[in-house]
């Protein structure tokens, strides 16, 4: 079987990474136009860099969780069965990588890269970012970021996404609100091209009316089940 999977902050989250939207969520504390755009780092870079480089040193201590782990065990199992995981996340950490999978398809960049926007160089970072860091490769300041995408840039890689979603015969949503575009579409791209579709979250979604099957529950429980269901042949990607 082939599977296409997104996921979202709520499946890090107990990694003890904070989501956005839930009650003490990033954006119930501070302001997505602000730290999260690209006018809000123009008008206040080192506002942003701060954001970041705490994210980034949270990220640094913070372990893959039972659910990352089921999904590292589920692209081997369909791999061994002659299916394939598609796994495109919303999360700029790398507790996915760290859980055993593979192969990662990170549409919201990744905390642990940095980006010049002089000459454009994408760098492995670990490191705390700075207006007045050199580029490691053009030596101009000023230019460095986080290779993450912020609200009214494109997200990343989304013709290999589309293909893989509307190529896929079962798509499962897991931890995420369904609030932001183009991501909170894809359940009703999977519809219309006939796939079987299943949310797992803590509580119903935004769009959890559209899909067919609905799991409510912390992810370290609820994935790692429904992992060993799939992988005992006992979810169909056709009810
Ligand atoms: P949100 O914070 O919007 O939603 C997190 C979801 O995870 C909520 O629906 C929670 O119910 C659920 N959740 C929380 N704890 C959970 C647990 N233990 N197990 C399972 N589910 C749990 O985060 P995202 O949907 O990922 O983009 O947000 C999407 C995008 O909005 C992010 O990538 C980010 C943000 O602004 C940018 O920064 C551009």
């Amino acid at each position: 079987m082939n599977i296409f999977i997104l996921t979202g902050a709520g499946i890090s989250a107990e990694s003890g990474l904070g989501t956005f939207r839930d009650k003490d969520g990033a954006w119930s504390k501070f302001d997505p136009m602000k730290l999260a755009t690209p006018q809000g780092f123009r008008r206040a870079p080192d506002d942003v860099h701060h954001f970041y480089n705490m994210r980034r040193r949270d990220l640094l201590t913070a372990e893959p969780n039972a659910a990352h782990q089921a999904l590292g065990r589920l692209e081997a199992g369909l791999a061994e069965r002659g299916g394939e995981l598609f796994l495109c996340t919303q999360n700029i950490d790398n507790l996915h990588e760290r859980g055993g999978v593979r192969r990662v398809v990170h549409m919201h960049g990744e905390l642990l890269k940095a980006r010049c926007t002089h000459c454009g160089l994408v760098a492995e970072w670990h490191e705390d970012l700075a207006v007045e860091l050199p580029c490691p490769d053009c030596k101009r300041t000023g230019g460095m970021r986080p290779h993450v995408v912020w609200f009214e840039e494109m997200p990343l890689h989304m013709d290999e996404i589309f293909d893989a979603l509307v190529g896929a015969e079962l798509f499962v949503s897991i931890g995420t609100s369904g609030a932001v575009y183009p991501a909170a579409g894809f359940v009703q791209s999977a519809k219309h091209a006939g796939i079987r579709t299943c949310e797992i979250n803590l509580d119903p979604s935004e769009n959890a009316f559209v899909f067919d099957e609905r799991r409510y529950g912390p992810a370290t429980e609820l994935v790692p089940l429904w992992v060993d269901e799939v992988l005992a042949g006992g979810f169909p990607a056709r009810a």
